[in-house]
């Protein structure tokens, strides 16, 4: 039978943790050779988890440098790329999301003519500025791909609005196929503070912040609510995982150190993460992957941010806008925290992004594009 030769790029980790459960349906399944280049934009928080899904990548291009630049990432990405694709020559390149690697991994793919397979696209925000810079690359990479792996209806709508409508396909987000395999009810953290808090009798509120576009002020502002909010409810504990970037280890450890209540962490691996999120009280938060995530556990969402382009959870109830300004932010954690009724209207499960089955969707998707499957798949509906 023929096989079509499938390779996987990535370098951060939002898109190994969503694109490791699709490297490994593509490598589990007969009509395809899969491969995998990783551009280690990111060294250990990449690593970190390759390790927890035993993924090997074929080529590694070690592009991280400390205080990396956009231009650094993208170049060493692009001219790294270029030897990779001559050697392995796929018959299509996957990329994901909206991150440098993302982009110079389609374009590097489409200078050497290979087709390119865009998952999780359609995101928008329609503000070139924020998220900054990967508003553009997504809409970079939407130009290039000619297949479009959609998680939502609203996905696929944008991309309709920009007449892309060849090759789109609903297929939920990778993201839920991910937590499906990592929450568990005895988990055990190896992080020692995680294991000593009392998650039924204070509330914790699991924190993270890292945008670029959030950098200086934005994070100075952020961080000075965190801590008010840690000093106005003596019955909330902070655990807040600290990005490896030197600027948000800067503000983080300025902002929140020596407080009792306010545990700064190293970042966690994947597990811990959505083994904490499942246990925490609250999630507030400027990342993707967390307010995508956290709905489907059933943890309200703060978003750090001025805009979103995950709109559904917020239609949903679980998810509101808290922005970049201390005040508003200390004011919406206060209600959550002191109004029960507030909370519980937040406090329930919703799975706009995915059902566990988009990995299996992409591989159908492509299987009958090159002509291996009869049937495109059934679209993802949310639950
Ligand atoms: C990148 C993505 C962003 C994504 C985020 C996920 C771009 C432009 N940005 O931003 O979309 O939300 O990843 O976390 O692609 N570092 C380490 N070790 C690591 C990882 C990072 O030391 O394992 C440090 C390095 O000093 C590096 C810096 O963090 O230079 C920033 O990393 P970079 O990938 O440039 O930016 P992120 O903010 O992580
Ligand atoms: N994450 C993790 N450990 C951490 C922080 C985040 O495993 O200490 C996971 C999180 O559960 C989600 C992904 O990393 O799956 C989100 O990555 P990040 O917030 O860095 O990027 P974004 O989603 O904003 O692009």
């Amino acid at each position: 039978m023929k096989t079509i030769k499938v390779m996987t790029v990535f370098g951060t980790r939002p898109e190994a943790i969503k694109m490791a459960p699709l490297a490994l349906e593509l490598a589990r399944r007969p009509e395809f050779e899969a491969v995998c280049c990783v551009t280690a934009q990111h060294r250990e928080m990449l690593d970190s988890v390759l390790d927890i899904f035993s993924l090997k990548p074929d080529y590694d291009l070690n592009v991280m440098e400390p205080r990396q630049t956009l231009s650094t990432i993208t170049s060493k990405c692009l001219t790294g790329m270029d030897g990779v694709l001559e050697t392995a020559r796929p018959d299509l390149v996957l990329v994901h999301g909206d991150t440098s690697t993302t982009f110079a991994g389609a374009l590097a793919a489409f200078y050497h003519k290979i087709p390119v397979g865009h998952v999780e696209a359609g995101l928008r925000t329609y503000d070139k500025w924020s998220p900054f810079p990967e508003e553009v690359n997504r809409k970079l990479v939407g130009a290039i791909a000619d297949l479009h792996f959609c998680p939502t209806a609203a996905n696929r709508d944008n991309l309709a609005l920009e007449h892309i409508a060849q090759g789109v396909f609903l297929t939920g987000n990778t993201v839920i196929d991910a937590l499906q395999t990592t929450v568990q009810t005895q988990f055990r953290f190896s992080e020692p503070v995680l294991n000593c808090l009392d998650y039924v009798n204070r509330k914790v509120i699991l924190v993270t912040c890292h945008r670029r576009e959030n950098y200086g002020q934005p994070m100075a502002n952020i961080m000075t609510a965190l801590r008010q909010v840690a000093d106005a409810f003596p019955n909330v504990e902070l655990v807040y995982p600290v990005h490896l970037s030197p600027v948000v280890q800067e503000a983080a450890h300025k902002h929140l150190d020596h407080h009792p209540r306010i545990h700064l962490t190293a970042p966690l691996d994947v597990r811990e993460m959505h083994n904490l999120m499942a246990r925490c009280h609250l999630v507030m938060t400027d990342s993707g992957g967390l307010q995508e995530e956290a709905p489907a556990l059933g943890k309200p969402v703060l978003v750090l941010r001025k805009e979103t382009e995950r709109p559904e959870a917020v239609a949903a109830g679980t998810v509101r806008l808290a922005g970049v300004e201390r005040e508003p932010i200390l004011q919406m954690a206060s209600q959550l925290l002191s109004d029960p009724a507030e909370y519980d209207k937040m406090a329930h499960a919703a799975n706009p992004y995915g059902d566990g089955r988009a990995c299996r969707r992409i591989a159908d998707a492509i299987a009958w594009h090159f002509g291996l499957r009869e049937t495109p798949p059934d679209p993802f509906g949310p639950l």
